[in-house]
């Protein structure tokens, strides 16, 4: 019973860099995209959800170098890695692709020319840090220095952390790269840039139609008032991306091509599928097209893309959709807390929907930041989905398939209250639409508590033990389950697995909006099993002591010299008191012990000669623990204890390794545990 036409979505959520793996604060976007896509669906119309790696730059270009493999290799894995973790989370693109791909660089290279051809891309000569040794200009992340203004060493190309001064990298007293140690020198080259000032009047309307959020709209109007720039899309080579067209040795700048990778995902579904591109994209297209992005990067979605996609002849988005900061515990996401959760690390520990249902809980259409407090996630989901709609389902289908023999009675008992409920459903289909999931979520519980009060009320376990009253208990179950099948539809978006068993369970065809309509009458259920078990707080604080480690492996991975001199330069100077802090020890490797569960680790018992510590190293894949016992070798005495999922690290031992293997350091024959080493 649609009272719509269907209509024709498109909706995206930002590509993420193919450098890295996704964690929490990056799910927050997509599983918000992904519920309000499969709510659309739910609701009968035509909806594509399409992503893709974001694959180019200068970051993906170092990090394929420091891993010895091409940024075709790397871009590669990363998004095998990305489209695993998205699927364990039951983000469902429809199309998942890269801005490495071939659709990219069509698109790239006609939305560039049409600019160009209309006067709207200007050329000129910029003056920049360039990186001798590696020969590559270096943007101003990649520059370190001593602040002009505070004179606080160590400090980024374009502000400073002690004095918080701003300036250009040429201002910087004695800069280096930052990726090779080198002294820049300033060179000038060619650079293209888009002639943003051109778009200043379209792009006043556009930001004052609605196709923003009111907090967006202000920042956008503060930055209209102080004047647009003109924006540079070109880098020099070496470059990961593409080559811009008739300018050799120049590419397009990363976030040129990026939102192009929109289009271009959606070209290769609509070639695969049949859809017609250009009925979504040309200008004055009645489909509607919906960006969901977080905060940080509003200027390039709502200024630079509208403006680009309209001076190329393109139609604008429908609204960019932008949402807050993932916070945990109400603090930025803290690697050495633990609580820099990435997705993978999550899903080893707890059920993907948990996190779903608590987004949902919490999320509003606007742009606040949306705090992950563990002990109150824990509550919610249990006190919710657990002890209210899996309750309902749970209480009444023992007596359904006793006293109905799994069949629902043919008449229905409370059908004004059943009504209440499926009318309800437009309210909540409206607060689903205007992305209010966290009010939708209370609608939804508000009628699991009346269905979980109507049966404890009509108490059915009571009147199950008095003598010819089974059709009366078979009704009010019968009423239970086709409430809790109402609640179900409506929360099928946001917890679509445990909506998958619950259709099963139901013995439905599907669970979309409309079916809602027709009640279950003498119709058979299937035998229940759990939907869905509490979350255990041991599992929590597993999670995050993973979290720590995972940061431990980074570290070394960073750490560890990969390679000889020339790869892995020296270090910065230190002074003799600095060296001497480090107490380094002769230790005898008493036991050396499998870690269960630990692929990469040895839990090591050390002799200092009257001191024991235990350290846990990671040294599994060169060495067989019983080939170390009775060795010798050199630690950190001195080191503060760090604390692991499997126990408390006291120091390290010293190890050197290649991608070949990994060499323990030892002593000449002689030496004594507990020694100093100096
Ligand atoms: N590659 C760009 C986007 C290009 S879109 C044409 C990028 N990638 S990202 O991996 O850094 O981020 C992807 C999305 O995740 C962005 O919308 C970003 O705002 C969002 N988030 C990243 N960290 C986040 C939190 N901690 N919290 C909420 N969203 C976060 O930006
Ligand atoms: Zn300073």
């Amino acid at each position: 019973m649609l009272n719509t036409a269907p209509r024709k979505i498109l909706a995206t959520s930002a590509l993420p860099y193919a450098n890295g793996a996704i964690h929490l604060g990056h799910l927050l976007e997509y599983i918000q995209t992904d519920i309000w896509v499969r709510f659309q669906k739910s609701r009968g119309h035509e909806c594509h959800y399409v992503c893709a790696d974001d694959a180019h730059g200068t970051a993906i270009m170092l990090r394929a170098e420091q891993e010895g493999i091409t940024p075709e290799a790397l871009i590669e894995r990363v998004s095998r890695e990305h489209q695993a973790d998205f699927a364990t989370f039951g983000v469902a693109f429809d199309n998942y692709h890269s801005t490495h791909s071939e659709e990219n660089r069509y698109f790239s290279e006609l939305i560039y020319t049409r600019l160009r051809d209309k006067g709207h891309i200007a050329t000129r000569d910029i003056e920049q840090m360039y990186d001798p040794v590696k020969g590559l200009f270096l943007a101003d992340r990649f520059i370190k220095g001593t602040c002009p203004s505070c004179k606080t060493d160590d400090q980024y190309g374009d502000n400073c952390e002690a004095c918080g001064a701003t300036y250009t990298p040429a201002e910087l007293i004695d800069p280096v790269s930052a990726i090779s140690g080198a002294t820049p020198e300033v060179r000038s080259s060619t650079h293209y840039f888009f002639k943003l000032p051109d778009f200043a009047d379209f792009m006043h309307g556009w930001i004052n139609d609605g196709h923003v959020q009111p907090q967006i709209r202000n920042k956008l109007m503060e930055w209209f008032e102080a004047g647009f720039n003109e924006w540079d899309i070109s880098r020099d080579a070496p470059y990961f991306g593409f080559e811009i067209p008739d300018a050799p040795g120049k590419y397009f700048y990363v976030w040129l091509d990026a939102p192009i990778g929109y289009l271009a995902s959606f070209k290769n579904l609509c070639d695969r599928e049949g859809i017609d591109f250009d009925s979504y994209w040309k200008r004055g297209s009645d489909a509607e097209v919906y960006h969901f992005i977080g905060k940080d990067i509003v200027y390039f979605h709502a200024l630079f893309w509208p403006a680009m996609l309209h001076g190329a002849d393109f139609r604008t988005p429908t609204a960019v959709n932008c949402h807050g900061f993932v916070t945990v515990n109400g603090a930025k996401m803290s690697k050495s807390r633990g609580t820099f959760i990435k997705a993978a690390t999550y899903a080893d520990h707890l059920n993907p929907e948990y996190l779903r249902y608590y987004f949902a809980a919490k999320l509003t259409s606007r742009v606040d930041d949306l705090d992950l407090n563990l002990e109150d996630f824990a509550a919610r989901v249990n006190s919710d989905l657990v002890g209210k709609v899996v309750n309902i389902a749970s209480r009444c289908a023992g007596f359904v398939k006793k006293l109905g023999s799994g069949r629902l009675s043919a008449h229905c008992a409370e059908p004004e209250r059943v009504a209440r409920f499926i009318s309800a459903g437009d309210e909540i289909a409206e607060q689903f639409e205007t992305r209010e999931f966290g009010r939708a979520m209370r609608l939804v519980m508000e009628l699991a508590d009346e269905a979980n009060t109507y049966i404890a009320e009509a108490e059915p376990w009571v009147l199950a033990k008095q003598e010819g009253r089974e059709q009366e208990v078979l009704d009010i179950c019968s009423v239970g389950i086709n409430l809790f099948r109402q609640l179900m539809v409506y929360l099928a978006p946001v917890v679509p697995a445990m909506a998958e068993q619950a259709r099963g369970f139901l013995r439905l065809e599907s669970l979309d909006w409309h079916s809602r309509h027709e009640l279950l009458l003498d119709h058979e259920i299937a035998k229940f099993k759990p939907l869905m078990t509490r979350v255990e707080k041991d599992r929590v604080d597993a999670m995050i002591e993973a979290s720590k480690e995972d940061l431990v492996e980074e570290q070394k991975l960073k750490e560890t010299p990969r390679g000889p001199l020339t790869e892995e330069p020296i270090a910065e100077e230190i002074s003799f008191d600095d060296f001497i802090k480090v107490d380094l020890r002769i230790a005898r490797i008493a036991k050396a012990e499998y870690v269960e569960g630990a692929d990469k680790l040895l839990k090591l018992s050390l002799d200092l000669g009257g001191e024991s510590r235990t350290v846990f190293s990671g040294i599994r894949a060169a060495y067989a623990p019983e080939a170390l016992e009775g060795r010798l070798t050199v630690m950190v005495a001195n080191l503060a204890p760090r604390k692991m999922r499997f126990g408390v690290s006291e120091g390290m031992v010293l190890a050197s390794a290649n991608d070949e293997g990994i060499y323990l350091l030892s002593p000449d024959s002689g030496a004594e545990p507990g020694q100093r080493v100096t």
